[in-house]
């Protein structure tokens, strides 16, 4: 390690970034999650929040996880040094960091926020089982791979548990685009004749998120030009196309139901700036809503917010528009509305349990309608423990306010269910516990010292240690 190199990790570390970044894959012997103050992917910690304390001051949000989780394989399918900025410090970037490396590629972090892949000698066509598994994204790693190789084994993804997450309309894109598929041991696999995917017409029965994505990794370099009908439209979808078109690609439509993408033999190296993070300022948006107070939630696109701040203004809200930055307060009492989930520009089923934590404190009866997944429901139950009233019926929640809510122990069953806890958390009288942050880890960035940074009393504790029996402060 030069001296530039020590230089850059001391100022890192000052400013709270997880060093151990630096080491994977580097250095075998350097202990991969130290359970250090505030560091991701220490599993043994929880959350304590002692909450009924209005929030004020100002909170950064940081890239986008949705968009980082496409953005980073599609460096796979570039020859040269990717510079990606604005990337979240977030475990699941982590992993599919690790992924590529593992791959072949070269991975520098070059600052808390950007990070230098140059996948050029990526040579690995088949994705570890262990990491693929851990994480819903490493599916994208099909597409990237089957457009750079025409060759690709990637496991069954992983990820949040709403029910049934099928994945046959990327397989049947894939198909479409002239590879053989098939599920085998736990991996999808999938070739192409002459190693070249070839472009193609493809309909989505559904408007995925993740098939929309993948379909476009796997065409960028086909041979012809490709037709996605039906496409998702959400803002890491045109993301990914800006990415991918500012390395040489030819699409075009993104952020449309139509994405035109015409083959190109190569794509170059060169910089990219990923975008805020819809959910994330969504989510402290609502986290004031409910607790009271004034936020600045900055560096946003205010565009991509609209379906949410129409709905917390209902509730009570006031947000102001400022640059990038949206000015939220809420100092009344909140109102009741309905929501119903549904893909952009509607509501996000992503800020679906943040949304129900807000409404359980609202003056009378409201109605939350799931219109992505199947079952998004388990945090209702742990709501319920902080003294919530929620029933639940099929694809539907009715909430009917509560003057209060009592803190008490709950459990992350997914990465939204968790956010949705700690709003409750904030917003509650009384101590609160979340356990199985792991989940939360995989998509906030830096969660508790963004929500104390502005009077959130809320903090990580490991879990006991069962042989000492003993809870110590860790941040
Ligand atoms: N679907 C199919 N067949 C498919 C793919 C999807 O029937 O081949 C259905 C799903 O069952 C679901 C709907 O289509 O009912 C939407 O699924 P989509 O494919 O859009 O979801 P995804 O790509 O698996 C992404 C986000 C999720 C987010 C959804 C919806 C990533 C890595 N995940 O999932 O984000 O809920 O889009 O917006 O981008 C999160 O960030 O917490 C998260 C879960």
């Amino acid at each position: 390690m030069d001296r530039w190199e020590m230089g850059s990790l001391a100022r890192l570390w000052s400013s709270g970034f997880p060093l151990y970044r630096f080491f994977r894959g580097s250095c075998p012997s350097f202990p991969i999650k130290p359970v250090l103050p505030g560091v991701r992917g220490a599993d043994l910690k929880k959350y304590v929040i002692h909450g009924g304390r209005p929030l004020y001051g100002k909170v950064e949000v940081s890239g986008a996880k949705n968009a980082a989780v496409g953005i980073i394989p599609a460096a796979l399918l570039v020859e040269g040094p990717c510079r990606i900025e604005n990337i979240p410090a977030i475990s699941d970037v982590d992993l599919l960091l690790d992924i590529l490396r593992d791959l072949g590629a070269r991975v520098r972090l070059i600052n808390r926020t950007t990070v230098e892949v140059d996948c050029t000698d990526a040579r690995r066509q088949a994705v570890p089982y262990d990491a693929g598994r851990k994480l819903r994204a490493s599916y994208y790693l099909m597409g990237a791979m089957l457009g750079r190789f025409g060759q690709a084994e990637v496991p069954l993804p992983g990820g949040c548990d709403f029910g049934s997450r099928p994945i046959d309309q990327h397989l049947k894109g894939f198909a479409a685009l002239g590879a053989e598929v098939t599920v085998e041991k736990g991996y999808m696999c999938a070739g192409a004749d002459g190693g070249r995917m070839k472009g193609s017409q493809i309909y989505l029965d559904v408007a995925s998120v993740g098939a929309t994505m993948n379909l476009m990794l796997a065409a960028v370099l086909a041979k012809g030009t490709t037709v996605i009908e039906n496409t998702a439209r959400e803002p890491h979808i045109v993301d990914l196309a800006n990415f991918l078109n500012s390395m040489g690609a030819d699409i075009t439509g993104a952020g449309t139901d139509m994405i035109k993408i015409r083959g190109v033999d190569k794509l170059r190296g060169g910089e990219y700036s990923i975008i805020p993070d819809q959910i994330e300022a969504g989510t402290y948006m609502a986290a004031v809503t409910a607790a009271g107070g004034e936020v600045r939630v900055c560096n946003v696109i205010p565009k991509h917010m609209e379906c949410i701040t129409a709905k917390l203004v209902e509730m009570g809200a006031e947000v102001e528009e400022e640059g990038d930055s949206l000015i939220v307060r809420r100092h009344g009492p909140l109102q009741r509305t309905n929501v119903k989930t549904m893909f952009y520009p509607g509501f996000p089923t992503d800020m679906h349990p943040q949304i129900a934590a807000v409404l359980c404190l609202a003056n009378g009866t409201s109605v939350i309608t799931e219109g992505v997944w199947d079952n998004r429901y388990r945090y209702t139950e742990e709501f319920r423990r902080l003294g919530a009233k929620i029933q639940v019926d099929g694809k539907i929640a009715i909430i009917e306010g509560v003057e209060k809510l009592t803190g008490a122990p709950m459990e992350a069953c997914d990465l939204r269910a968790g956010a949705g806890m700690i709003i409750a958390g904030l917003a509650a009288q009384g101590t609160s516990e979340i356990s199985n942050v792991k989940h939360i880890e995989r998509g906030y960035e830096d969660i508790i010292g963004k929500l104390s940074r502005i009077g959130a009393d809320i903090r990580v504790v490991e879990v006991p240690d069962p042989e000492r029996g003993k809870v110590s402060a860790a941040g």
